[in-house]
């Protein structure tokens, strides 16, 4: 399955994303992640990006649409991905529709976390982020210890982008660019509401729940689309002599 988590800048989606893939078999697509590895290289398009990112404000729709496709047409991410930060724009939206199609899949559920402006304002400016494991802590809410973090403190960074100004306006970016595109997804049944202001482990929970009821009628779908021979061999075994009785 794939699914899209959505909210604004802090509202944990890198941080919900991260507990998912260590449970669920999806990869994380975060186009925030993938822009900055560009700008760390210091590829040609992370040159162009890099002060466009720290000014909070979107890189082209065509950028991030070819790093998109990429990914969608790799068979190894087939129908497991979680787009984190992807789509911000209504034609991002179409991009991702289109190229879903064009690999046979599709979108099974988009979350939003819903945050209160102050509260992100606080999570950004106490992210950290190691950089060695990925792992996102915050100095204030959840700080890095030996309990939660096994490698050492030098790969702990602040991002460039986390200060008190690029927040605002990637704030208001969200807010004037990437917010109108959950009518979308609401007027296709895909939209879940999260309260996301609640503890990280809280959320967790929900979305994991929500999941796995997913994965069960994925399940029983799968069933009811089989014929009973295959509904014997996943009950006994492939060889089972249900599946092939000896008369
Ligand atoms: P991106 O990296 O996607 O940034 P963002 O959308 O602003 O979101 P963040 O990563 O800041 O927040 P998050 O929701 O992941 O929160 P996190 O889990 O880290 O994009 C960066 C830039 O790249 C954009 O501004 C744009 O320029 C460009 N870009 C990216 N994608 C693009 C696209 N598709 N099109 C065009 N341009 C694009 O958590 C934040 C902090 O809060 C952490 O410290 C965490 O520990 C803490 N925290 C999380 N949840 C909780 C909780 N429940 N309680 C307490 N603390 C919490
Ligand atoms: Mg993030």
């Amino acid at each position: 399955m794939n699914l899209i988590i959505f909210g604004p800048p802090g509202a944990g989606k890198g941080t919900q994303s991260n507990n998912l893939i260590n449970n669920f078999d999806l990869k994380q697509v975060s186009t925030g992640n993938l822009l900055r590895s560009e700008i760390k290289i210091q590829t040609d398009l992370g040159k162009k990006i890099e002060s466009i990112i720290n000014n909070g404000e979107l890189v082209s729709d065509d950028v991030v649409n070819t790093l998109i496709r990429k990914i969608i047409s790799d068979p190894k991410n087939f129908n497991r991905l979680i787009f984190d930060g992807y789509p911000r724009t209504i034609s991002q939206v179409y991009s991702l529709e289109k190229l879903l199609k064009e690999f046979n899949q599709k979108i099974s559920i988009v979350f939003n976390l819903n945050v209160d402006k102050d509260i992100v304002s606080k999570r950004v400016n106490g992210r950290v982020i190691c950089t060695r494991c990925f792992r996102i802590f915050n100095v204030y809410l959840n700080p890095p210890n030996s309990k939660n973090h096994k490698c050492e403190k030098k790969y702990l960074e602040k991002r460039t982008d986390d200060n008190s100004k690029t927040i605002l306006n990637r704030y208001g970016t969200y807010v004037a660019k990437t917010k109108p595109i959950l009518d979308y997804y609401s007027k296709k049944g895909l939209l879940l509401e999260i309260d996301g202001n609640q503890k990280i482990a809280e959320i967790y929970g929900k979305i994991k729940g929500i999941l796995e009821n997913i994965r069960d009628w994925h399940y029983v779908y799968f069933l009811y689309k089989f014929p009973l021979k295959n509904l014997t061999s996943l009950i006994y075994g492939p060889y089972s002599r249900y599946q092939y009785p000896s008369k």
